[in-house]
C-alpha cells in the first residue's frame, strides 16, 4: 500500500522530493538483541532544521516511518524501505536512521558480509560489512553522513567487529552530486576515515577492478586475534596460490 504524501505537508523547506507511507511488505521483527543493546538519538541542528539520527533503530518503528522519495541511490526509496525493514530485524545487522520528523532521510545499513563475495565465504563470524549510506539529496553535505557514522561507530557493539565497506565507484551518485570519480571518492574517504576507517590494499577482484574502488576497513579492539588474522588472509588470496 502506497499512500502519498505531498511535500508541503511534511518539508515545506525542502524541494523536489516528496514523503512516501506505505507500509512495507516485509514483516518487522524484533531482534533478541534489542533486549540488551541501547539505541542512541543524536539530535542535530541544521539549516534543514532538527534532524534525529538513531542507531540501531528497530524495524517496527522504521515501518512505521515514511522515507523522503529522494532516497532512491541504489532502489525506489519504497523498496529500499522494506530492505531496511529487512535488515533491522536481523539477528546479527541493524541499521541507522536519519530523520527529519516522521520521515527517514538517511540510513545506515550493517549485516554480515554475503556468502558468495571473498568476505562472507570464509565464515568470520567477527566481520561486518557496512552495506550502504545514503542521505536524500536535499540534506546532502550538511555532515548528515558523518553524524550517522558517527553514531553508529559509537555504539559498544562495534569493538566486536571488523567493519568493512567495499567501495565500488559504480554505486556512488556523481550524477547526483556533480562529483567526478576521484572528488568522490574523497569525499568516501573523509566520510569513513571520521569512524576510524581506514583503507587497505586487497587483490579482490571487484575492488581491483577500478582505481577508485577502495576496501575500508576499521578492528574493534574486542575482536579476537584468529578473526584478525583470518580476515588478514582474505586480503590478498593470490599469495595462497
Ligand atoms: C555519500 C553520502 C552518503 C555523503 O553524505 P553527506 O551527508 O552528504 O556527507 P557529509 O555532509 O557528512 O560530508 C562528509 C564529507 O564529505 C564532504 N562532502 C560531502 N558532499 C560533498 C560535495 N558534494 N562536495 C564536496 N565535498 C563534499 C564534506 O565536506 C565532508 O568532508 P569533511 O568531513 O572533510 O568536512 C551522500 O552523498 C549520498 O547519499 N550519496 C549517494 C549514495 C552513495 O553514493 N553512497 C555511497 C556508497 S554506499
Amino acid at each position: 500500500m502506497i499512500k502519498g504524501r505531498t511535500e508541503g505537508e511534511l518539508f515545506s523547506d525542502v524541494e523536489n522530493y516528496a514523503v512516501k507511507e506505505f507500509t512495507a511488505e516485509v514483516t518487522p521483527v524484533t531482534p533478541a538483541y534489542a533486549t540488551t543493546r541501547f539505541s542512541t538519538i543524536q539530535i542535530m541542528h541544521t539549516a534543514k532544521g532538527l534532524i534525529s539520527v538513531e542507531g540501531p533503530t528497530l524495524s517496527e518503528k522504521i515501518n512505521s516511518l515514511g522515507i523522503d522519495d529522494g532516497m532512491k541511490a541504489f532502489r525506489p526509496a519504497w523498496r529500499q524501505k522494506e530492505a531496511l525493514v529487512e535488515i533491522a530485524g536481523l539477528e546479527d545487522g541493524w541499521v541507522v536512521t536519519a530523520c527529519r520528523g516522521e520521515a527517514i532521510i538517511g540510513y545506515i545499513t550493517f549485516h554480515p558480509p554475503g556468502e558468495f563475495e571473498r568476505w562472507g565465504r570464509a565464515g568470520i563470524r567477527e566481520l561486518l560489512e557496512l552495506g550502504a549510506i545514503e542521505v536524500a539529496p536535499g540534506y546532502r553535505n550538511i555532515r548528515l553522513g558523518r553524524e550517522m557514522m558517527k553514531v553508529a561507530f559509537a555504539d559498544p557493539v562495534m569493538e566486536n567487529y571488523v567493519v568493512i565497506s567495499t567501495e565500488y565507484y559504480w554505486h556512488w551518485d556523481l550524477d547526483g552530486t556533480g562529483l567526478n570519480v576521484w572528488e568522490y571518492q574523497a569525499v568516501m574517504t573523509r566520510l569513513m576515515e571520521s569512524a576510524g576507517m581506514v583503507k587497505r590494499d586487497t587483490d579482490e577482484q571487484e575492488i581491483s577492478a577500478h582505481p577508485a574502488n577502495m576496501l575500508m576497513v576499521r578492528v574493534g579492539n574486542k575482536v579476537s586475534p584468529e578473526a584478525v588474522a583470518g580476515f588478514e588472509r582474505l586480503l590478498f588470496r593470490k599469495k595462497e596460490g
